[in-house]
């Protein structure tokens, strides 16, 4: 039997039809599964604010730099007066920084937080020995200089951010400087000044 040129012309048509056809419904299939999957609530996003509020949220772009230690991290900013920072471990005990350490703890001038019952608690320290004691400042004669702070708990992650002049003047704080600050840190699973740390380390801030 002989296949005419407009029968092959039309088997060609029915079949780029057939193809588009295909093609369509695979298309809405898709856009369909899309639209499903898209969820009905946005999932909760980290503020993005340049603003530094001591609020227990770490915003994205409040700080100008950041130094993650295993499960406790620090992030801050400074101006001509102030180091503005944010504390975050995994714990629901206490987060704490020194600022520029002798050996150990020792002369370390420590900013160390918690919170208990929904409420913040910050102490302004001084560490005499290598292994503490490390006072309040104003135990050893000398003054509570967090010009603000605040915090939250947060799942599982306990935050303190605060505010502190480079220098006070208090001989218990050691006055931070341009350039590199050697920094100690620590985290414990309690809220108590005199608990040993479940991990603590050593860090450099750059101002
Ligand atoms: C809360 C009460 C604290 C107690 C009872 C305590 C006790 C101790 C002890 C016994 C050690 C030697 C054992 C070890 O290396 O883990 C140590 C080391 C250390 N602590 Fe503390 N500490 C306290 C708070 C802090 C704080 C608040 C910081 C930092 C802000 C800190 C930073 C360090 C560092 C960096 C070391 C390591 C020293 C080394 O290199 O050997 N500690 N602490």
């Amino acid at each position: 039997m002989k296949t005419s040129i407009s029968q092959v012309r039309y088997h060609l048509f029915i079949i780029v039809l057939v193809g588009l056809l295909v093609m369509a419904v695979v298309f809405s299939i898709s856009c369909g599964e899309e639209e499903q999957s898209t969820p009905s609530t946005p999932a909760p996003s980290v503020p993005v604010t340049e603003e530094w509020v001591a609020d227990g949220t770490i915003s994205v772009g409040e700080y100008s730099n950041s130094q993650i230690h295993g499960n406790y991290e620090i992030h801050w900013k400074s101006d001509e007066e102030y180091i503005y920072a944010g504390m975050k471990a995994r714990t629901g005990g206490y987060v704490s920084v020194g600022f520029q350490p002798g050996s150990r703890m020792k002369n370390a001038d420590m900013v160390f937080g918690f919170i208990a019952d929904g409420e913040v608690t910050i102490y302004d320290m001084y560490s005499t020995g290598d292994f503490g004691p490390h006072p309040p400042d104003t135990d050893l004669g000398g003054t509570f200089d967090i010009a603000e702070f605040g915090g939250k708990e947060e799942g599982s992650f306990t935050i303190i951010e605060f505010k502190r002049e480079l220098a006070t003047g208090d001989q218990y704080d050691n006055p931070l400087l341009s350039g590199v600050n050697k920094i100690i840190w620590s985290y414990g699973s309690s809220d108590s000044l005199t608990r040993q740390h479940s991990n603590r380390g050593y860090g450099e801030i750059e101002l």
